[in-house]
């Protein structure tokens, strides 16, 4: 199991990568002063979680969630079972979560806060229907929305390419150095900063809806090899 450890002045970011059957990565968030614990999108493992926050000595009061796919919210109702932790989610996603326990709902731009640590929520549909990021103090936890030079499917119920382009659209908007974490490990790093992403992920370099349609859907899956490597413009736009 590889990790990552990201240490601010008020929080700390754990990664945990490569967890459970589709080899998923839970993102822990520590914030300091409370010395309470956020975790994104827990699945396959509650009681490892559960250890890992009391080995820290923080508190876990909060489960954040990117989307549905069980592959992500596999171990949610455990772990609000075992800790007592509020589970958050987009308001639009949550016909689709079959959950046990009540859920928070978020809106486009509603700040969550761990403690003192606060997070934006990123409306992202298209994957799914009420999918969203986690945009924290220059990282951005973006579940499969966006991965490194690549993103995710929208084959399931709820998914959209059409809408999907308009959240990718929108991400291109958040700044150089900020940087992505994702729900997959399928890229040449296991991070990146969305500048190389809008420099090199053909999901961002698409700038018609109806060519990124026909790529997501048709083209992506079958030209790609993993880990997934940048792509300039004239190499995407020659696979259209
Ligand atoms: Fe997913």
């Amino acid at each position: 199991m590889q990790e990552t450890i990201h240490k601010h002045t008020s929080f700390t970011l754990e990664i945990i990568y490569h967890l459970g059957t589709y080899e998923n990565s839970i993102h822990f968030i520590f914030d300091h002063a409370s010395k309470k614990c956020s975790i994104v999108d827990p699945a396959w493992e509650a009681d490892l979680f559960i250890d890992r926050v009391k080995e820290r000595g923080y508190e876990l009061t909060d489960i954040w969630l990117t989307h549905w796919h069980p592959d992500h919210t596999n171990a949610v109702d455990e772990l609000a079972h075992k800790t007592g932790a509020t589970i958050t989610a987009g308001i639009n996603e949550v016909p689709y979560l079959r959950l046990e326990h009540p859920i928070k709902t978020v809106e486009d731009n509603d700040i969550v806060s761990i403690g003192n640590t606060d997070a934006r929520i990123i409306n992202t549909p298209g994957h799914t229907a009420g999918g969203i990021c986690y945009a924290l103090d220059g990282h951005l936890i973006a579940g499969d929305t966006l991965f490194v030079y690549g993103a995710g499917h929208c084959v399931m119920p709820g998914g959209s390419a059409n809408i999907f382009f308009n959240s990718l659209q929108k991400l291109k908007q958040l700044p150089d150095d900020m940087m992505l974490h994702c729900g997959h490990d399928y890229g040449s790093t296991i991070s990146s900063t969305m500048g190389e992403q809008k420099k090199g992920n053909p999901f961002l370099l698409i700038d018609d809806e109806d060519d990124f349609v026909r790529y997501r859907n048709n083209i992506h899956d079958g030209s790609r090899t993993y880990p997934m490597s940048a792509m300039t413009k004239d190499e995407v736009y020659a696979l259209l």
